[in-house]
């Protein structure tokens, strides 16, 4: 069985993260032997400058004839001045209404590892934010009707916000059945004390509300949700909204994650029609090119994809916890670094995140050889951990299931020079995985008797503190281990390290 995905890369930084959400999606491949197809084609202004149309017929019937469609960002100050039919935006509108897709879920969660990093106080942020905002897609402000008038004093233009019963009663059912699925608790977003339509919104939903007993419903306006997002995020399980509400609000949940570029979506529609992933993000038109744009939404995108499109769990699972993990320790692209850490582009993000989730889905042992390999790595106080995917299994083989995947083959390592043998062939990135390790991404390798390079910040004349090097045959940027690793990570890291404790240097 192949999987076929349509990839619509569209404009700006668009074409820049999903080349990585499409080299993790290989990776999955490789790793499991999951058969995926890739048709690209374009859309927005891409699709403009080629063929005057922002979703060319070729690439409706492409993502029409996909189990599903994996799309960057449309639009850019290019087009600002073009009539509405050559706007990216009109492609992707279009493109959304194609295939049906009338919900819009977007995912907030603060990874515990950003908690100080968003724009939120650690305390407002707590114990964590896990929104599901699930928002109408295919109605409202975005699809009524809409026109430009000459009138004597100048121009008139409206835009009108429509919703019918059915359109309401679908998109709120959805939210109350995905609640089940989590804390049982749903908000419902309107402005009812001015608008028509969010009275209809607020009558049906409640109606809807009473098939679901067991999920409390609350409503709130929307400039009081809007408050509430920034002040209590806590208080949010599920947020089910129209189209427009849904928009703004959600930027600004994506927001409290820390950054802009870690929101995925997926909008999933009518049966039989592909579902469409996406980041929240736009087409970051100042960053574009420079290969610096944050490629995890994107990836996190993908993996909805692999879990709402073709339900493989484990597989999408694999996916969140690399980037989770690569969220924890890095590498980090400029929006999400620590202060004083370093910075790292799309593509070692993207790379690393594909190794990662090689690692959880196919662990392989790779081949032992003679001469260490010591590596630097940025946080001079944690030791490294060097089964980068923690509760590890000791011994765990190539074939396991991928959930707990093996820890280092004791007393193995890898030298610079040793490495491209090491690379398994037939995948893109293999190549990548061995340099990564091996240290030209961000890490380098260290003579045995070389002092420990300074972190940013530390003299360079302060002595090498303990644990800050190891010999092993994985490598990973770390800052922090979390609460409860740290010690048998130590514990690993001695054993790595030939067992020698305090020293920090391999055997
Ligand atoms: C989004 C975007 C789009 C929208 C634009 C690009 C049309 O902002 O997906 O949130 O408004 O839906
Ligand atoms: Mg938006």
């Amino acid at each position: 069985m192949t999987y076929r995905i349509a990839v619509l890369p569209g404009d700006g930084i668009g074409p820049e993260v999903i080349r990585e959400a499409v080299r993790v999606v290989e990776a999955v491949g490789a790793a499991t032997g999951i058969a995926f197809d890739f048709t690209e084609a374009p859309i927005g202004g891409a699709a403009v400058e080629a063929t005057g149309d922002p979703l060319p017929p070729e690439t409706e019937q492409a993502c029409l004839a996909a189990g599903a469609i994996l799309l960057g960002a449309v639009g850019g100050p290019r087009w600002d001045r073009e009539p509405a039919a050559r706007r990216p935006e009109t492609g992707l509108l279009r493109l959304r209404k194609a295939v049906g897709a009338y919900a819009n879920l977007r995912p907030v969660r603060v990874h515990p590892a950003m908690a100080g990093r968003g724009p939120l106080r650690p305390e407002v942020v707590g114990t964590g934010i896990d929104v599901l905002i699930v928002r109408e897609l295919t109605g409202g402000l975005y699809y009524g009707e809409r026109g430009l008038q000459q009138e004597p004093f100048g121009e008139r233009a409206y835009d009108t916000m429509v919703y019918t019963t059915p359109e309401i009663e679908r998109i709120v059912r959805m939210a109350f059945q995905l609640a089940r699925g989590r804390r049982r608790r749903v908000v419902s977003v309107d402005k009812s004390n001015v608008l028509e339509t969010s009275r209809l919104w607020r009558r049906v939903t409640e109606a809807v509300a009473e098939e679901f007993g067991d999920v409390e419903l609350e409503h709130m306006l929307v400039d009081n949700a809007a408050m509430q997002l920034v002040r209590s995020p806590g208080r949010f399980d599920v947020l089910v909204t129209e189209n427009t509400f849904g928009d703004i609000l959600s930027d600004l949940a994506a927001a409290l994650c820390g950054s802009l570029g870690l929101l995925p979506s997926a909008s999933l529609g009518l049966p039989g029609r592909p579902p469409l992933f996406e980041p929240v993000h736009g087409s970051a038109p100042d960053i574009a090119g420079r290969g610096i744009a944050n490629p995890l939404a994107a990836i996190a995108s993908a993996a909805l994809m692999l879990r709402y499109a073709f339900g493989l769990e484990r597989e999408a699972r694999a996916v969140e916890d690399a980037i989770d993990e690569v969220l924890a320790y890095g590498p980090w692209t400029p929006d999400i670094a620590p202060p004083g850490a370093p910075v790292a582009g799309t593509e070692e993000v993207g790379r690393a995140v594909a190794l990662k989730v090689r690692e959880r889905l196919a662990p392989a042992p790779l081949e032992p050889v003679d001469a260490p390999l010591q590596v630097a790595f940025w946080d001079p106080v944690e030791p490294v951990d060097p089964a980068p995917l923690g509760e590890g299994s000791p011994g765990g083989a190539a074939g396991t299931t991928g959930e707990t995947p093996p820890a280092a083959v004791p007393g193995a390592s890898l030298s610079a020079a040793a490495a491209p043998a090491a690379s398994a062939p037939g995948v893109a990135g293999d190549n990548l995985a061995v340099s990564w390790i091996a240290g030209d991404h961000g890490f380098r390798p260290v003579l045995p008797d070389e002092p420990v390079p300074a972190a940013p910040g530390v003299a360079p004349d302060a002595p090498p503190p303990a644990g800050a090097t190891y010999s092993g045959h994985r490598s990973s940027r770390r800052t922090r281990h979390p609460v409860g690793r740290r010690a048998e990570s130590k514990a690993r890291t001695r054993a790595a390290a030939g067992g020698r404790p305090g020293t920090g240097k391999g055997a």
